[in-house]
């Protein structure tokens, strides 16, 4: 990363610093988007918390989240529901315990730091979530910071702006807590969460959806469609031999 940073300053050309793209993570723990959206080739992971688990309805947690893991390779949270770390501890540990790719999720507050520092000292690897604040963010300390977008607009601050100040301060450092950008309601939040570097972008299947959508795509297909079937015809072609045409076009 240094190298390419000396790099871009001699040379004044950008270059990326980053070893991958932003992945893009579903927020949500119906089994139907999860499939639907592991079929498009977008999915890197899973985040779910206690209201999005709630919608599914009379389900048991952890045989849910497991179904999700066999759905997806990447990282699969899974909310812990205790207020004390103690409890946080032993929910912690039982859901690390479905599968390695599942990540273990702790509240920003006090007792969730404690269970945060504890459960990664074991190797299990803890998203820190409901954080609002550059400040909270700060020493987090886990493998995840989720700043929430959409709730901050909700109340009339720049969730964006949050999420420029968590990368910016990550950036100052070799931190290697992930940035994963929650609460996110619509495209924009996306791009421009990608725009400041964050690492990951958690969203609803309709905004995943959103991404892929234009309706000039739409209208362009049709009319390339509609201008071929006018006057264009395709009859198999037989016996095509490339060396051939090769041996002519030399000729
Ligand atoms: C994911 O980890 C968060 O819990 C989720 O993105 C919150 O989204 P919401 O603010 O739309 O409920």
């Amino acid at each position: 990363m240094i190298a390419a940073a000396e790099q871009s300053a001699k040379t004044g050309e950008s270059v990326n610093t980053k070893e991958s793209l932003m992945k893009f993570f579903l927020d949500t723990a119906n089994l139907n988007e999860i499939r639907e959206g592991v079929s498009l080739g977008l999915v890197d992971g899973i985040t779910t918390n206690p209201s999005l688990v709630a919608k599914e309805g009379g389900i048991d947690f952890k045989q849910h989240v497991a179904a999700i893991c066999e759905l997806v390779a990447g990282d699969v949270s899974a909310e812990v529901t205790s207020l004390e770390t103690e409890g946080m501890l032993r929910e912690g540990r039982e859901y690390a315990a479905i599968t390695p790719n599942v990540v273990v999720k702790c509240p920003l507050t006090t007792d969730g730091l404690r269970a945060t520092r504890q459960l990664t000292s074991e190797g299990i690897r803890v998203k820190v979530t409901l954080c609002f604040s550059p400040a909270q963010a700060a020493k987090a300390g886990a493998a995840y910071i989720s700043p929430f977008i959409g709730r901050l607009d909700d109340i009339g601050q720049n969730g964006l702006e949050l999420v420029r100040d968590i990368v910016e301060i990550y950036n100052n450092y070799t931190w290697k807590t992930e940035v994963l950008a929650a609460s996110i309601r619509h495209p924009i939040h996306v791009i421009e969460t990608a725009r400041a570097g964050a690492d990951v972008a958690t969203m609803p299947f309709k905004v995943m959806q959103q991404l892929i959508k234009h309706p000039l795509t739409d209208k362009g297909l049709d009319q390339f469609l509609a201008d071929w079937r006018k006057s264009v015809s395709s009859k198999p072609v037989q016996n095509v031999n490339p060396l051939k045409e090769v041996v002519n076009v030399r000729q």
